[in-house]
Order: C-alpha cells, then structure tokens, then sequence
C-alpha cells in the first residue's frame, strides 16, 4: 500500500488508499471533501507542492512562504481581472510577462536607490520578494487624463495634466477601492503623516524614473499604480515599493499610434492582450527583438 490515502484527499487510486481513504471519511468529517478527478495531482507535484505554504491568494498573485524568514515568494498568475473581479478570463503566458516585467523595473528602481520589495526573479513565474506590511492604499500616479478620472472629472481622454496627480484609494476589494484623501488616512491611522510624505516622495520617483524608461522607447507612461510596504530592520521601519509594477497596473500608450499596451486592451476588448504586452517586453529588450507576437511568450533567459 503507498499511503497516499491516510494523508489526505485521495490523489492515489489504488485500492488500497480508496479503501483507507473511505475509512478516514467515516472516521473524521473533516476529511470529507474530495477534489474532483480532474484537478488531482500526480503524488510526485503534490509532495512538492506540500512543502509550500500559502499565505494569500489574490486574483493575479499568489504569495508563498519564502525560504529564509521575512521573505515571500510571489507567483504571478494567467488570470486576468477587471472592474472589481466582473470581468475575468485566463489569458496565456500574462503571469510569465508580468514577472519579467515587474523585475525589469524593480531592479531599475533598486539601482537607482528607490527602495522595492523585489529580491531576484526564481524562475518564470515566480520572484522572491521581502516581506512586508502593506499600507492599505493604492497609490495612484496621472500624468495624461485616462479611466475614472476622465469620469470623475469631465476630463478628455488623453488631455495632459497640469502636473502629475497623485490619488490614494483604500485598498478594499468590497468597497470597490474607493478615492480617499490624506484627511482619512490620517484620521483612519492607515499611515502616518510622515509615511504618507515617504509615499508621495516615493511615488513620483516611480513616475519620474518609469516616464523615462517608457518615454525611450517611443511608450507614453499615461497613469499607474503602485502599492508600497513597511520593512521593519530591527526597531527601525522603512518604506519600499511592493506588490508589481506591469502592464497590468500602468497606462501605457504608443506614442506615435496611441496603440494602448496595457490592461485596457482586456478591459475594452481591443485585442490581444499578450500581444500588447509582448510588445512593451520586447522594447525594453527583456524579449528578442524579432520574436513574433505569440499566445506563449519566449523569453531571454
Ligand atoms: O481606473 P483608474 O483610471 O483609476 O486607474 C488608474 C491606474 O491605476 C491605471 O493604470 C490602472 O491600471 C491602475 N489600477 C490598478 N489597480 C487598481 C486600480 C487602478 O492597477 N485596482
């Protein structure tokens, strides 16, 4: 008898472990729950898989325990979202993109001194992060008028702001992320006043350092978001930029066509997404140039 079947669903089918199994269900209610056949995985990927320890799933990521404590590994997921989880669809290769991605510009933002979360990519889908407290808001950077602005405000798609425009919403999946001021931050204690100077600081140098990087490549850096954490080194704190930075969280606009190269291609239906995001890699040279446009990503390295 291999056993498999005293530990858990019944991802064996020998006799043996069914029968043990059935046992195990008549003994511990607990036990009753069963993956359906499909979805069993050989004994071999559910050992290794065993070992890992999720700490949350959200709907692009997955976070793991890392392998040395205050580490985390993130897991970039196919699955794509939009307005507030209503839209959803798995749209292939997207996780391997965002990973690549996501590492381009946080090693950017590390060599040039602003802080990330970011530690080294694992392998295609996975980086390892450092652990963090995440603020709870989603810090929102504009620098051309796009999305709910636009609503919000009246304003013309693609208008150029005065200057760039820094939101905060609070980060609650419920409430649908609503718009919050720096008035509610502080009376909710969401974050001090001097983390949310940190904040500000850090986010327009995301802005400022991403507009480049974008801009030489012939890419219009319209808006994007990021999410920033509390490290804690002993009784010290400090702020750092977590979570990604991708096509999935930026606007992004050809500047010659205007051709959009970001989530709004999933969210309005204009195409293919992997295309536009095949297409943001290869300009910064994480993909070959002459790779062709494809569902599977081929990527260096
Ligand atoms: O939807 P809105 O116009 O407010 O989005 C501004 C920017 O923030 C966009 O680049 C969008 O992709 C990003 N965003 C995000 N996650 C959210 C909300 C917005 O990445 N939950």
């Amino acid at each position: 008898m291999c056993g498999v079947g005293a530990y858990g669903p019944p991802v064996c089918t020998c006799a043996n472990c069914q029968t043990t199994w059935r046992r195990l269900q008549q003994l511990n209610p607990y036990t009753m729950w069963s993956p359906p056949a499909e979805t069993r995985l050989p004994n071999i990927e559910r050992n290794k898989m065993a070992r890992r320890i999720k700490i949350y799933e959200g709907k692009a990521k997955i976070l793991y325990e890392g392998p040395e404590p205050g580490t985390i590994v993130q897991y970039f997921k196919d699955d794509a979202t939009a307005f507030n989880a209503e839209k959803m669809e798995v749209i292939d290769g997207k996780g391997v993109l965002n990973n690549r991605l996501s590492e381009f510009f946080m090693t950017g933002l590390n060599n040039i001194g602003v802080p990330t979360h970011f530690l080294k990519r694992l392998n295609m889908r996975e980086q390892l992060v450092r652990a963090c407290e995440i603020i709870p808001l989603e810090i929102i950077v504009r620098n051309y008028a796009a999305g709910t602005i636009c609503t919000r405000l009246g304003l013309e798609e693609g208008a150029a702001l005065p200057r760039p425009i820094v939101e905060y919403c609070y980060k609650d999946d419920a409430l649908g992320d609503p718009l919050v001021s720096e008035e509610h931050i502080a009376a909710f204690g969401w974050a001090s006043q001097q983390d949310m100077d940190d904040v500000l600081s850090l986010a327009l140098r995301v802005n400022d350092f991403m507009s480049g990087v974008m801009m030489a490549v012939g890419i219009r850096l319209v808006d994007f978001k990021i999410e920033i954490g509390r490290v804690y080194d002993g009784d010290f704190q400090r702020l750092v930029v977590a979570d990604e930075i991708s096509p999935d969280s930026c606007r992004l606009w050809d500047i010659e066509t205007g051709r959009k190269l970001d989530k709004d291609v999933f969210r309005r239906d204009l195409g293919n997404l992997t295309d536009a995001y095949t297409e943001v890699a290869r300009r910064l040279g994480v993909m070959p140039k002459n790779a062709a446009p494809m569902g599977k990503p081929t990527l260096i390295n």
